[in-house]
C-alpha cells in the first residue's frame, strides 16, 4: 500500500455504558476509496466523528493525512472534508454564497473560491446554478452542493457519512460518478459509510463493523468470493418453520434474511432442486444466483464467522 491517509489504532469511544466503538484498527491508503459498513448503531458515525476530530476517542489513537487527531486536531482538520447526513447548507443563501462562506472559513481568497466553485459545479453539470437560490435546487443537486461545500478547500481526505440516503437510484448514480471524478482529479482519499451495499461495490476496500468492532475487511469481490461461487435463496412466508424443516438437510450454513433463507457454497447446485419438493409449500420460490455484498452483510449481522475467516 502507498502511504497511509488514515491510520487508527485501538480507536474506541464510550458513551456511559455504551461502547460505540470498541478498539478499531484501520489503515487506509492515500487516494483509496474505502467503505465502512455495518448495521445501524454499529459505530460508523462515531468512527468518522473521531477521525474528523469532532469527537474525542476514549482510547486509542488516529492519524489523518499525517496528523494525530488527538494532539494536532487543527492541522488535521485543515486536510479533512466532511459531508454528513444532515445538510450543512444555508437554504436562505444562493449557491455562490454558500460556497463563498465555506471557502472563507478556510481562508481562501474570493477569486480562488469562485474559480473552484465554478469548476466543481461544472463537474456535476450544474455550472448554470452558480447564482441560483439554494432552495431552488433539486434534492440531488443540493446533495452535490453539500459535497462541493465539503471539498472547496481541496482536502486530502473526504469523509462521507451516508451521503446518498433518501435519494433515488439515478440521482445516487450521478452523485457517485461525481465523487469518483473528484477523487481521481485530486487523488483524494474517500471514507464512506452507506446503507446501500450495491454502492459499496464501487469501493476498493470495505470494512464491516459490528458493535464497534472490525469483523472483516477486504476488496468487495474477494469478500463475496469467500462466501462461495453461488447462493441459493429460499423464499418463504414462514422463515421459522422453513428453517426448522430445512436445517437437518442443509445444516448450519443456512442464513436467515427477512423473507428468505440463504445457502452459500461452492458445490454443484443441481441436487438442491430436489429440495424444493422436500420443503413443500413452505418454499414459495427458490433461485440460484451469485453472492453479493448484502450476503456478506447478513453474515456479519448474524455474528457468524465468515467462511474465509476473520482478519
Ligand atoms: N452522542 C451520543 N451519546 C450517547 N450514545 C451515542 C452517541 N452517539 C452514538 N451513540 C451510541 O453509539 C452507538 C453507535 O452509534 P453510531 O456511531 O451513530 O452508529 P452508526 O453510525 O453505525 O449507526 C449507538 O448505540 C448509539 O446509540
Ligand atoms: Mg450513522
Amino acid at each position: 500500500m502507498t502511504s497511509c491517509a488514515i491510520q487508527a489504532q485501538g480507536l474506541a469511544r464510550r458513551y456511559g455504558e455504551v461502547v460505540a466503538v470498541d478498539g478499531l484498527d484501520l489503515e487506509i491508503g492515500e487516494g483509496e476509496f474505502f467503505g465502512l459498513l455495518g448495521p445501524n448503531g454499529s459505530g460508523k458515525t462515531t468512527t468518522i466523528h473521531m477521525l474528523a476530530t469532532l469527537v474525542r476517542p476514549t482510547a486509542g489513537s488516529a492519524r489523518v493525512a499525517g496528523f494525530d487527531v488527538g494532539t494536532d486536531p487543527v492541522k488535521a482538520r485543515g486536510q479533512i472534508g466532511l459531508v454528513f447526513q444532515e445538510s450543512a447548507l444555508d437554504r436562505t443563501l444562493s449557491v455562490a454564497e454558500n460556497l463563498r462562506f465555506a471557502g472563507m472559513l478556510y481562508g481562501l481568497p474570493k477569486a480562488e473560491i469562485e474559480r473552484r466553485a465554478k469548476a466543481l459545479l461544472d463537474l456535476f453539470g450544474i455550472a448554470d446554478k452558480f447564482h441560483a437560490p439554494t432552495a431552488a435546487l433539486s434534492g440531488g443537486q443540493r446533495r452535490a452542493l453539500d459535497i462541493i461545500r465539503g471539498v472547496i478547500h481541496e482536502p486530502r481526505v473526504l469523509f462521507l457519512d451516508e451521503p446518498t440516503i433518501g435519494l433515488d437510484i439515478p440521482v445516487r448514480r450521478r452523485i457517485w460518478r461525481f465523487i469518483e471524478g473528484l477523487r481521481q482529479r485530486n487523488r483524494m482519499t474517500v471514507l464512506l459509510t452507506t446503507h446501500y451495499l450495491e454502492e459499496a461495490d464501487a469501493c476498493e476496500r470495505v470494512a464491516f463493523i459490528r458493535k464497534g468492532r472490525l469483523v472483516t475487511q477486504g476488496a468487495p469481490r474477494s469478500l463475496v468470493e469467500n462466501l462461495g461461487r453461488h447462493t441459493v435463496e429460499f423464499e418463504s412466508r414462514d422463515i421459522d418453520a422453513l428453517l426448522e424443516r430445512a436445517r437437518p438437510t442443509l445444516g448450519k450454513g443456512l442464513k436467515e434474511g427477512n423473507t428468505a433463507l440463504f445457502l452459500h457454497g461452492h458445490e454443484d447446485t443441481a441436487p438442491l432442486a430436489r429440495l424444493q419438493d422436500e420443503l413443500g409449500d413452505l418454499v414459495t420460490a427458490m433461485r440460484v444466483r451469485r453472492p453479493n455484498l448484502n450476503d456478506v452483510f447478513l453474515w456479519v449481522h448474524a455474528g457468524a464467522d465468515l467462511p474465509g475467516g476473520r482478519p
